[in-house]
């Protein structure tokens, strides 16, 4: 149909409809700031809720580890073609990344995580994971379901988009680095935004919360084995003591960040593994010790991996023992800080403001755990973002990663709509934008 058919069209409708059909588009007089209530109210539908309760109990039910999410990956490519999404894949294995809108740039992305964690499910209860030893106790189980509703949302407004949102099911979230794997395959070339979110327990549903700049630490491991000469425990002259010299070497480490940091630049370094002997009368001959370091910059990060081996080394010689350190590069891939955009968390702001109200709309400290989405923003201006799911009348919610964390499904309409706000009022901003930055260019020119 050609676009002068489409203008009369809107011609004839706007006389015979007043308002109803027309409130429907973004394009009417308030359309932009009510686009993040409307999306909310289509999340909030029955139908459209018990559809998002069922996709994320099926795979709670069947929680899948790192680059071994083929069931999610099967369930979400069966729900994209139910809905008529185009998508990609395999991408990093098990990812699906699907778009909608003109297929032509802008290009917005929004992310979800796939993967489970190696827990045993605590939790009671109908849906509890079938899976020996495996479980969502990280909420990834509602973020692939918030994206695939706010797929839903964006395919039923595709003729308005100004351009093409890329939906991102990644897999290996916890250590693998899916999100850098995502990356190398290219498929994110021409993106100019990112959005990402996290289920928070600690923040009432219909709340969110995010900060500008550094939200999220970088992170790295670590694991040594400190040889000495085992032998009887009571004739210690005849041995070199690993156990004394690895706690030396422990004490040291705590020395990093109370006597080397800037105060005001926040590090952590934490052992959190030590294993050695096996008796009460025996000098082991090796003692492993194992643990993480966090920073808000990749040169502080690279700077405390080279001051961990240089004391693990030191301190263990200064007790006669050997040292080899293993920072685990290959399967445990160093961490990035999470930095928000600042330009987005205006944006941010404004979408998530006119859904929530501004007074729903939380600033937040930085934290010290890490998120592999900071892969996405070290190429990609990128924007994170607590989304809560409290609610006291349900009792108390355990924290990630505890085998009796439980996700609030009341949260899902929420991130299913704020994910397809950001996303949709991304591109018309940008559409909006683009003349005014074309037009900075020529001047330059
Ligand atoms: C990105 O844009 C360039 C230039 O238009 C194009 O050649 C390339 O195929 C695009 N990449 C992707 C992944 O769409
Ligand atoms: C440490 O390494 C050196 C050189 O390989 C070796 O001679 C020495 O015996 C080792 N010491 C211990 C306690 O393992
Ligand atoms: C909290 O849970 C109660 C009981 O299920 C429910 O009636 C209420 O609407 C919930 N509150 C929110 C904000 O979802």
């Amino acid at each position: 149909m050609g676009s002068f058919n489409w203008v009369c069209l809107i011609f004839i409708l706007q006389f015979l409809c007043p308002v109803s059909i027309f409130s429907d588009s973004f394009l009417s007089s308030n359309g932009l700031s009510e686009i993040p209530t409307k999306f909310l109210n289509f999340a909030k539908n029955q139908v459209v809720y018990d559809w998002m309760v069922g996709i994320r109990r099926k795979i709670h039910e069947n929680p899948e580890l790192c680059y071994e999410e083929f069931e999610t990956s099967e369930l979400i490519r069966a729900e994209l073609d139910k809905m008529g999404i185009a998508y990609k894949h395999p991408v990093a294995v098990t990812g699906v990344v699907g778009f909608i809108g003109t297929g032509r740039p802008p290009f917005v992305a929004v992310r979800a995580d796939m993967d489970a964690l190696a827990i045993q499910e605590m939790v009671e209860w109908e849906h509890k994971s079938k899976r020996p030893g495996k479980m969502h106790a990280c909420g990834h189980d509602a973020h692939v379901t918030m994206l695939l509703g706010a797929a839903k949302i964006l395919k039923e407004h595709e003729e308005e988009l100004k351009g093409t949102v890329v939906l991102v099911f990644q897999p290996a979230e916890e250590g693998g680095g899916g999100a850098g794997k995502i990356l190398e395959a290219g498929i994110l070339e021409n993106v100019s935004a990112i959005f990402g979110l996290h289920v928070a327990h600690n923040l009432p549903v219909g709340v969110v919360a995010s900060r500008p700049g550094s939200l999220l630490a970088g992170s790295g491991f670590f694991e040594a084995v400190i040889s000495g000469k085992g032998g009887h425990a009571a004739i210690p002259q005849h041995s070199v003591d690993p156990i004394l010299a690895a706690s030396n070497v422990i004490v040291s480490l705590q020395h990093l960040v109370s006597r080397e940091a800037d105060p005001l630049d926040s590090q952590v370094v934490t052992v959190a593994k030590f294993q050695g002997g096996g008796a009460f009368n025996v000098i082991p001959d090796s003692v492993t010790i194992g643990g993480t370091f966090r920073a808000f910059s990749k040169e502080t990060l690279m700077q405390l991996r080279q001051r961990i081996e240089q004391v693990i080394t030191g301190q263990a010689a200064v007790q006669r023992c050997n040292a080899t350190v293993n920072f685990h590069e290959k399967d445990k891939p160093y961490y990035p800080p999470t930095i928000n955009d600042e330009d987005l968390h205006e944006h941010f702001q404004k979408v998530a403001g006119d859904m929530l109200g501004m007074h729903k709309v939380n600033n937040m400290q930085p934290l010290m755990g890490s998120e592999d989405f900071s892969f996405y923003q070290e190429v990609i201006p990128g924007y994170f973002f607590m989304l809560g799911m409290e609610n006291k009348t349900l009792g108390p919610f355990d924290s990630v990663h505890s085998p009796y964390f439980r996700v609030n499904e009341e949260a899902l309409p929420y991130g299913a709509a704020l994910h397809a706000s950001l996303a949709a009022r991304y591109l018309l901003k940008f559409q909006q934008e683009a003349p005014l930055i074309e037009e900075k260019y020529h001047d330059e020119l």
